[in-house]
């Protein structure tokens, strides 16, 4: 049921505050004094000493899902002080590469019956380690086969393109950080500020939607592009990857997600006034990365479209010779659910203007079962 919208995507985009509120219901405590919030995840209470002594959290998944694990990589990481690898299930089997007994492997599915995501489970099973699932379906092969594991709760997921599951992904995997960093004096302003900030998100996600009109007028100015890059970094790379997925599995137009850093590496050998360049450059650690990146991409005359926090348009763009998008400032690591949400109006826009099924790409399945 699409209720009064007209697409199954764009009721997913929009729905976002209330999916964020379920998938967090019962699992966010926020006592009467600060020192009591804490986060509980019930599915993994009895199994969360062993994956902070794990040697490694390796996270598993394709499309979507393995961005969502990119983009909660970082906050477990700095959370839980176990190093964490990045593995595209597929070519975790192609290379058969190492998993060990003292691994968490974590599975990230929003369907939990992806084939090469499955496959994985199998053999990181076979090799014994601690198998996680973090999926939104109950009763899926994923959510039946890992030794335990976090449902997401966003609700049924309609629309090929994932948006709603995307953003409930991220929350569960900051929630899941959060158990695994456990109670260390050391972490406890940043993880309060965490909690803090996952209390007040789905605020800020109804506000960010309210830039539907904006992200309408800067499809209709990109309808006819080629191509479109975006770059990020950091907590934003994930943003930068996803957003491109959106657009091209969507819109059907090329786009790519650029890691920063890698700019001059090669990418910047695309850059003229013609091509497109959304640029994330949000506060955080590497705010002033972004600002010299922007400076280096505007000498070479690109046509810039930047995502700044609200209040920096003239920080990151003195001579207002780009677009800007602001949005909310929320916690770094919680600002990736923020970021991803005007690129999934983008890419929605884009596709109705461009007159392509919205809700069903050509060529693609909502849930992939076949290698
Ligand atoms: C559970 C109940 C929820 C209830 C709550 C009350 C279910 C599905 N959930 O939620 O209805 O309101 O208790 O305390 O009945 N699991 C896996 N792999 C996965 C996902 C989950 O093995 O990929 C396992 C978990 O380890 C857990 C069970 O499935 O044993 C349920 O997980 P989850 O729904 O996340 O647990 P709760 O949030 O505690
Ligand atoms: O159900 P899963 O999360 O395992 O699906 C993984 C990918 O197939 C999926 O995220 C795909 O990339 C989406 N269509 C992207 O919007």
């Amino acid at each position: 049921n699409k209720g009064h919208y007209d697409h199954y995507m764009q009721k997913e985009i929009h729905e976002q505050p209330e999916s964020l509120t379920t998938t967090m219901r019962g699992r966010l405590i926020r006592g009467g004094s600060s020192k009591s919030k804490t986060v509980l995840l019930g599915g993994l209470k009895d199994h969360l000493k062993t994956i902070r002594r794990s040697r490694r959290i390796v996270f598993i998944g394709c499309g979507t899902s393995y961005n969502a694990a990119l983009a909660a990589r970082p906050i477990l990481e700095e959370l839980s002080g176990v190093p964490v690898t990045m593995e595209i299930a597929s070519d975790l089997l192609d290379r058969q590469g190492p998993i060990y007994r003292e691994d968490t492997a974590i599975f990230v599915s929003q369907s939990g019956e992806t084939a090469d995501t499955l496959l994985a489970l199998q053999y990181a099973l076979d090799n014994g380690a601690l198998c996680v699932g973090i999926t939104n379906t109950v009763g899926s092969a994923i959510a039946r086969n890992t030794h335990c594991g976090v449902h997401i709760n966003a609700g049924a997921e309609i629309g090929v393109a994932s948006t709603k599951a995307y953003t409930s992904q991220i929350v569960v995997m900051a929630m899941l950080a959060l158990a695994i960093g456990g109670d260390t004096i050391s972490n406890e302003a940043r993880r309060e500020a965490i909690i803090d900030g996952l209390f007040d998100l789905p605020n800020k996600v109804r506000e960010v939607l309210k830039q539907d009109q904006e992200m309408k007028d800067l499809a209709k100015l990109l309808i006819s592009e080629q191509s479109l890059l975006v770059f990020g970094r950091g907590f934003n790379y994930a943003t930068a990857l996803e957003g491109a997925l959106k657009v091209k599995e969507v819109a059907l137009m090329h786009s790519e997600g650029i890691l920063a850093g890698e700019m001059k590496h090669g990418p910047l050998a695309l850059v003229d006034e013609n091509l497109p360049i959304i640029v994330l450059a949000t506060r955080d650690a590497c705010f002033s990365k972004q600002q010299s990146v922007i400076q280096q991409l505007h000498a070479r005359k690109g046509r810039l479209i930047v995502m700044c926090s609200k209040g920096d348009a003239a920080s990151v763009c003195p001579a207002e010779s780009c677009r800007i998008i602001e949005v909310p400032h929320v916690e770094d690591c919680l600002q990736p659910v923020i970021n991803i949400i005007p690129l999934q109006l983008l890419a929605y826009h884009l596709t109705v203007l461009r007159g392509f099924n919205v809700d069903q790409p050509r060529n693609l399945a909502k849930s992939v079962t076949t290698q």
